[in-house]
């Protein structure tokens, strides 16, 4: 696919997600309203949209049909919600201490501290509250039309719900976030082993869950599902990987984030385990490695191929 061509359908597809998203927003309104608030600036703030997108594309690739979609936009929204609530929360004066993301004020330093923490709790909870709406298209809703009934859909969705809150829990993005504050300001240099953990729990994880979940819902059987997170566990430590290089060379205002984030906390990172010029080697390396393995599945998706190679150079 042309550059220009890639360009311009990423440009679509993230603004197709932007408005999947507005459908699920709550609405600020009540005695509640100020955390209602929190939440959707977080999640409005912006940001690539990348795991909607690769669950979507995993859909596709798995054999997925367009007008089944409005069945795997619930679980679309609530991979980005859980994902925004993670960052909400990484970037808390008690864990990362930032204070821009996503182009714009952290959402602790806009609503304070405990508005943050709490727009983190309700996003977590709203992504759950979002994916199960998923069950209730299920049906035929007793109106007889077959071409709107998809009840092969039920147990699929039941096991995407197991495999969202498995991913984001403590075997997954909660147990890496939780190495991650452990191995800072330490005395002794962390293994490449548990570098790796925090890298696929706190990143990957997430990752695997977009395209496990997005492959679910199409129906593909273990085979497929194996390979498939093996890929996304590539994809996601490499994504990791850059971020840790351009926490070092990025461009804060090309980030939306703050760059030199991780020196100042003491974070140990891919960087300074393996220094700028290997850690970009292996972002190369494992994302060749996840395009190996989505090219040995036997069905295609150019434009997911590509969006995984042009991880390898992103700049934000
Ligand atoms: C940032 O994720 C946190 C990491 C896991 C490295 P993204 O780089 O996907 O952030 P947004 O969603 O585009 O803001
Ligand atoms: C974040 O890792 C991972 C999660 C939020 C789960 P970082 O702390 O490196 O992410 P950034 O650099 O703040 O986006
Ligand atoms: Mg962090
Ligand atoms: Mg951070
Ligand atoms: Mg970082």
């Amino acid at each position: 696919m042309e550059n220009s061509e890639f360009r311009s359908l990423l440009g679509n597809k993230t603004k197709e997600i932007d408005g999947i998203l507005e459908k699920f927003l709550p609405e600020e309104k009540g005695i509640q309203r100020t955390v209602i608030e929190a939440m959707n600036y977080s999640v409005r703030a912006g940001g690539k949209r990348l795991r909607p997108m690769l669950m979507w594309e995993t859909f596709l690739l798995c054999g997925g049909r367009e007008e089944e979609r409005r069945m795997v936009e619930p679980f679309m929204a609530a991979i980005e919600m859980i994902h925004t609530y993670s960052l909400v929360h990484d970037d808390l004066p008690a864990m990362d201490n930032d204070e821009y993301r996503r182009g714009k004020k952290t959402t602790w330093a806009v609503y304070g501290e405990t508005m943050g923490i709490l727009a983190g709790d309700g996003l977590l909870n709203l992504a759950f509250e979002t994916a199960a709406k998923s069950f209730e298209l299920c049906g035929c809703g007793g109106n007889g039309d077959t071409e709107t009934c998809f009840p092969e859909h039920l147990p699929r969705a039941a096991r995407a719900l197991a495999v969202l809150a498995g991913k984001a829990g403590i075997y997954g993005m909660i147990g890496g976030q939780t190495a991650d504050i452990e191995a800072e300001n330490c005395d002794t240099t962390v293994t490449e082993e548990r570098l790796l953990f925090i890298h696929e729990h706190k990143t990957a994880a997430l990752i695997q869950a977009a395209m496990v979940i997005g492959a679910i819902l199409a129906g593909a059987g273990e085979e497929v599902l194996g390979r498939l997170e093996k890929c996304a566990y590539d994809v996601g430590v490499a994504f990791q990987i850059q971020d840790d290089i351009l926490d070092v060379i990025g461009d804060s205002s090309t980030l939306g984030k703050p760059i030199g984030s991780d020196a100042l906390n003491g974070k140990q990172t891919y960087v300074t385990l393996k220094g700028l010029e290997q850690a970009g080697k292996d972002v190369e390396k494992l994302s060749g490695e996840a395009v190996g393995l989505l090219e040995s599945m036997g069905t295609d998706n150019v434009f997911l191929k590509q969006l995984i190679l042009e991880l390898i150079h992103r700049q934000k």
